[in-house]
């Protein structure tokens, strides 16, 4: 990588980056010149009733990130696991000599699923993300030379959308929730010149949402009375690209950004502005 990349000689740690938006961001960094140590579950949680990502999945992530000449080292973990994700980390950190990025993106949308889906994505959604960071912290403060943290809510995190069901409840308040573990983080990581800070997607086209399941939900919710059932964006595109959200990770996490801390960033074609 050239030494001109606003990323060269970096290293980012992103969760759930066999696929979707968070092989999108491991591609991205990469090309800006960061190395990559990238984990994801690759394995299924039964609440969720589509599938999640493989290890094929993850391997196909490590050879587009080696193809385009870019360095990774992935781990299969799992983000509720606090103590594999340090482990899986170290295994990166290891490799790399440093951390300087940190993407918290792993998820699940357990959205028509009972009480198992409520405790699921609590766990993966928002404990996960708490691990992600936890497992960070002492890297990046003992190294002393600040960092970028982004943590992956979504609209949801800003706005009361969803169902009924208890697991779209648990996806909405686990959203909600990244944005107050933010908050705290970044106030307390600060003297460490440690930024920390939300994104917010509207609907982007993954696994995740361009399934049957998810489109049955959304027809489900149509049909509940008062539910919120209005997913339209207000620029006039149905769903979003991976890379969309990509791009403003690359920019939270570079230079360009080097004050911004404690933000809650919508990358939403004004979805919530409309609310
Ligand atoms: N797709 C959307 O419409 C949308 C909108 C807003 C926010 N988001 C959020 O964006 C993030 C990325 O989702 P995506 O759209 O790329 O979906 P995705 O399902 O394609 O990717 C999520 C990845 O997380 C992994 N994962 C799930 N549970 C895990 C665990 N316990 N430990 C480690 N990895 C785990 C999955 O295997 C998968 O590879 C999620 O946090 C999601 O909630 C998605």
């Amino acid at each position: 990588m050239s030494t001109a990349a606003p990323l060269a000689g970096r290293v980012a740690f992103i969760t759930g980056a066999a696929r979707g938006q968070g092989r999108a961001e491991a591609l991205r960094l990469a090309a800006d010149g960061a190395d990559i140590i990238a984990i994801d579950l690759c394995d299924q949680i039964d609440s969720v009733p589509y599938p999640l990502a493989t290890p094929d999945d993850l391997a196909a992530t490590v050879k587009l990130v080696e193809d385009a000449g870019g360095r990774i080292v992935a781990v299969q973990a799992d983000v509720r696991d606090e103590q594999a994700l340090r482990s899986a980390l170290q295994t990166g950190v290891d490799r790399f000599g440093r951390l300087d990025i940190v993407v918290a993106n792993a998820g699940i949308a357990p959205m028509q699923s009972g009480p198992d889906g409520w405790r699921d994505v609590v766990d993966v959604n928002l404990t996960g993300a708490h691990h992600t960071v936890e497992a960070a912290i002492p890297i990046m403060v003992a190294q002393g030379a600040g960092g970028s943290i982004v943590l992956i809510s979504s609209a949801a995190g800003l706005i009361g959308v969803g169902g009924g069901d208890r697991g779209s409840l648990g996806y909405t308040a686990a959203k909600h929730g990244v944005v107050g573990l933010m908050r705290a983080y970044a106030n307390f990581l600060a003297p460490h010149s440690i930024r920390v800070n939300t994104i917010h997607p509207t609907g982007v086209d993954t696994p995740m949402i361009n399934n049957e399941f998810t489109r049955g939900w959304l027809k489900h919710i149509a049909e509940e009375l008062n539910a919120p059932t209005d997913f339209s964006n207000a620029l006039p595109v149905q769903v979003i690209q991976s890379e969309d959200v990509a791009n403003a990770v690359a920019w939270l996490v570079s230079d360009q950004a080097r004050y911004i801390t404690g933000v809650t960033l919508p990358v939403d074609a004004g979805i919530v502005n409309k609310r």
